[in-house]
C-alpha cells in the first residue's frame, strides 16, 4: 500500500511540474542549437538530458523562488545551470573509475553508450554551459547573476559536491563514523540542494535572515535525499529506480543504511524530515509545497 500511495505522489508531482520540466528541456534544445558544439558532444547531452530525471533541484529552485513570489519562468536559466551541473556529477559517478555503472535514468549510462573520453567531455561540456547560462541570463541582475555565479561555484566544487565526491571514494564502511558519513552525504548531494533552496532569497532580494533559513533547510534535505536515494540502492529494482541496486554494499560504500540497517535508517530519515518542517515554521502555509516534496521524495522509490 505504502509503495502504491509513494507512486502516486511521485507521478502527481512529475504531473505538477511537467511544464517546467518541459521548458527547461526546450530551452536546453535552444541553447545546443545556437552553441556551435560539435555534433559528436551535442547528440550525447541530448541522450542524457531529454525527458529524462526527475528535475527536483529545479522544482525545489522554482518553490524556493515561490516563497518570496518570483515566478518560476523567471529562473529557467539558472534551473538548467543546476540541472547542468547535476547530470555532469552523476556522468562522471557512473564513469568506472568512480561507481563503474551501466544504467542511468532508466538507459545505458553515457560511456556505456558511447565512450569514456565522451562521458568525460560531456560532463566538461556541462560544466561551462552551466556557467555561461546564468552569465548571459539577463532576466537578472549582474549582481544576482554574480552570487549566484559564485555560491553555485562554491557548492559544485572542491568545497561541495566534489569534495563530496573526493570523501566518499575514500570512505570505508568499517572506519566510517557517522559524523564523517554526515559531510560526506551533505556535501556530495545536499550542497546542490542548498543552491537551489538559497536561489530563492537571493533572487528575490529578501535578505540573509531567509538565505539562512533555507539554506539550513536545504543541508537537511540533502540528508534525507541521500539516505532515500541509499534505501532505493537496497529496497527498490533496476526497472523502477532506473538505475543499477544493490551496488553500494558491492561496492564498499559508507551510507546510513550500512551504518545503522533498513529499519533505523528510515527511522533516522524520519526524523530529519521532522526536524526539517521545523525550519520553516515562519512561512507558514506558504512553505506546504517545500514541505510536501521533502516528504514525498522520503518516500521514493525512483
Ligand atoms: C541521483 O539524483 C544522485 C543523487 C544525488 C542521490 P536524482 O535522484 O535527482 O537523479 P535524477 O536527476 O532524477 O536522474
Ligand atoms: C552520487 O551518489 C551523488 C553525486 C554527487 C552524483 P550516488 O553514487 O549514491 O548516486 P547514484 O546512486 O549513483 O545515483
Ligand atoms: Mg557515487
Ligand atoms: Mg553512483
Ligand atoms: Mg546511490
Amino acid at each position: 500500500m505504502t509503495v502504491f500511495i509513494s507512486i502516486y505522489k511521485i507521478m502527481k508531482l512529475a504531473k505538477n511540474y511537467s511544464s517546467l520540466r518541459t521548458e527547461i528541456d526546450q530551452l536546453l534544445i535552444k541553447k545546443l542549437d545556437n552553441s556551435k558544439f560539435p555534433e559528436t558532444l551535442i547528440e550525447p547531452i541530448r541522450y542524457i538530458f531529454l525527458n529524462k530525471g526527475k528535475k527536483v533541484r529545479s522544482i525545489i529552485l522554482a518553490e524556493s523562488c515561490a516563497l518570496f513570489d518570483v515566478k518560476y519562468t523567471k529562473i529557467l536559466h539558472v534551473a538548467l545551470a543546476l540541472e547542468c551541473i547535476h547530470t555532469y556529477s552523476l556522468i562522471h559517478d557512473d564513469l568506472p573509475a568512480m561507481d563503474d555503472d551501466d544504467y542511468r535514468r532508466g538507459e545505458l549510462t553515457l560511456h556505456k553508450k558511447y565512450d569514456e573520453a565522451t562521458a568525460i567531455l560531456v560532463g566538461d561540456a556541462l560544466i561551462s554551459l552551466a556557467f555561461e547560462l546564468i552569465s548571459e541570463d539577463r532576466g537578472l541582475s549582474a549582481e544576482c547573476r554574480l552570487q549566484l555565479i559564485y555560491n553555485l561555484a562554491l557548492n559544485s566544487g572542491g568545497k561541495g559536491m566534489v569534495g563530496g565526491q573526493m570523501l566518499d571514494i575514500g570512505l570505508k564502511p568499517r572506519e566510517a563514523s557517522v559524523e564523517s558519513i554526515k559531510k560526506m552525504q551533505q556535501m556530495k548531494t545536499g550542497d546542490l540542494f542548498c543552491f537551489a533552496f538559497t536561489a530563492g532569497p537571493i533572487i528575490a532580494g529578501s535578505g540573509s535572515d531567509d538565505e539562512e533559513k533555507l539554506f539550513e533547510f536545504g543541508k537537511l534535505f540533502g540528508l534525507i535525499f541521500q539516505i532515500s536515494d541509499d534505501l532505493i540502492d537496497v529496497e527498490s529494482t533496476l526497472t523502477e529506480a532506473g538505475k543499477s541496486v544493490n551496488k553500494d554494499q558491492n561496492m564498499d560504500k559508507a551510507t546510513y543504511v550500512d551504518h545503522y540497517g533498513i529499519d533505523e535508517a528510515k527511522r533516522l530519515m524520519k526524523a530529519y524530515v521532522k526536524e526539517a518542517k521545523g525550519i520553516l515554521e515562519k512561512y507558514g502555509s506558504k512553505a506546504q509545497p517545500l514541505l510536501s516534496l521533502c516528504e514525498t521524495l522520503s518516500n521514493r522509490r525512483s
